[in-house]
């Protein structure tokens, strides 16, 4: 199934009017978001490392040729690629629904798949290396961190004994059928190092973002939004405490924050989880 964009007027809102303005989609997918900041006389820069998106990214290329500059590598990599000047970051996190429905990518459990989940197929270590890799212990906390799998160390010792190497020999480990999506999910976000590459992009972002540039992520698991969420307080609080309230000298004013609606919900289940959070440097 073609992605459906999440939470995407909000984020059209928060940005405002971007006629004219250039925006960094690090989130490409399947170019929902893109297609929308072309469609609105923005220029864009976007970025996705699952090579499998090339085609939707050809697409808008042919159609807003010089508009439109698609860069096929990790987010995290936004300093060092060197991508020019800017105006507004978009973060929409996550896999999306042509990852998880592509049955051969091993992120489901509906598809019987090699244990791979990498949104880059051009990096080495696949879940199924992850599992071999990892001490018991570190894979216990994976399990609970990114999946909050009570029973972590019992599964933990269990993958490790049992070295799944297929969707279907992992998902038949599990026994409570409850357990099995956070399990697939916290491995997923492991394997793709989920939680490091938005510090590292965020960190990168307040260095190039210029005055009036505004940042806006989408979330849809709860750490990542805290990630988000501590950051975001850290720039809109003058003493860089973000435990003390917003201040109007602060480096940055928060927009808004954002959940989807209940229609929203009900048309997509994958919104449900989201969380939208933007704001503008001063
Ligand atoms: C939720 S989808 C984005 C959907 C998109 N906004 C749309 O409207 O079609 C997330 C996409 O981000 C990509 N992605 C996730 N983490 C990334 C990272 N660190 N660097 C680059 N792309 C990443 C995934 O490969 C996936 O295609």
């Amino acid at each position: 199934m073609k992605h459906i964009p999440v939470l995407l007027d909000d984020v059209l809102e928060t940005l405002g009017d971007i006629k004219g303005r250039t925006i960094v989609d690090c989130t490409f997918g399947a170019g929902g978001y893109s297609r929308a900041f072309l469609e609105r006389g923005a220029s864009v820069i976007a970025f996705d490392r699952d090579t499998n998106v090339n085609v939707d990214a050809n697409e808008l290329k042919k159609e807003y040729g010089e508009r439109f500059r698609f860069i096929n590598s990790p987010f995290s990599e936004i300093k060092q690629l060197n991508v020019g000047d800017f105006d507004d970051v978009v973060f929409d996190l996550g896999i999306s629904s042509m990852q998880i429905d592509n049955g051969e990518r091993g992120f489901s459990f509906r598809f019987d798949a090699p244990l791979d989940m990498r949104m880059d197929t051009r990096t080495n270590i696949t879940a199924a290396d992850l599992i071999n890799n990892m001490s018991p212990d570190d894979l216990a906390d994976v399990l609970y961190e990114y999946g909050d799998i009570k029973k972590s160390h019992f599964y933990a010792k269990l993958l490790k004994e049992k070295q799944p190497k297929t969707t279907f020999e992992l998902r038949d480990l599990i026994k409570n059928p409850g357990d099995v999506a956070p399990v697939f999910q916290a491995l997923r976000i492991a394997v793709n190092d989920e939680m490091g590459q938005i510090k590292s992009a965020l960190g990168s972002v307040n260095e190039l973002i210029g005055a009036g540039g505004r940042c806006v992520c989408v979330t849809f698991h709860s750490i990542e939004d805290r990630i988000v969420k501590n950051t975001f307080r850290k720039w809109t609080d003058v003493a860089g405490d973000p435990r003390l309230p917003t201040n109007d000298t602060a480096p940055y004013k928060l927009l808004k924050v954002k959940t989807p609606s209940k229609d929203e919900s009900e048309n997509n289940p994958r919104a449900r989880s989201a969380h939208m959070r933007g704001v503008e440097k001063v």
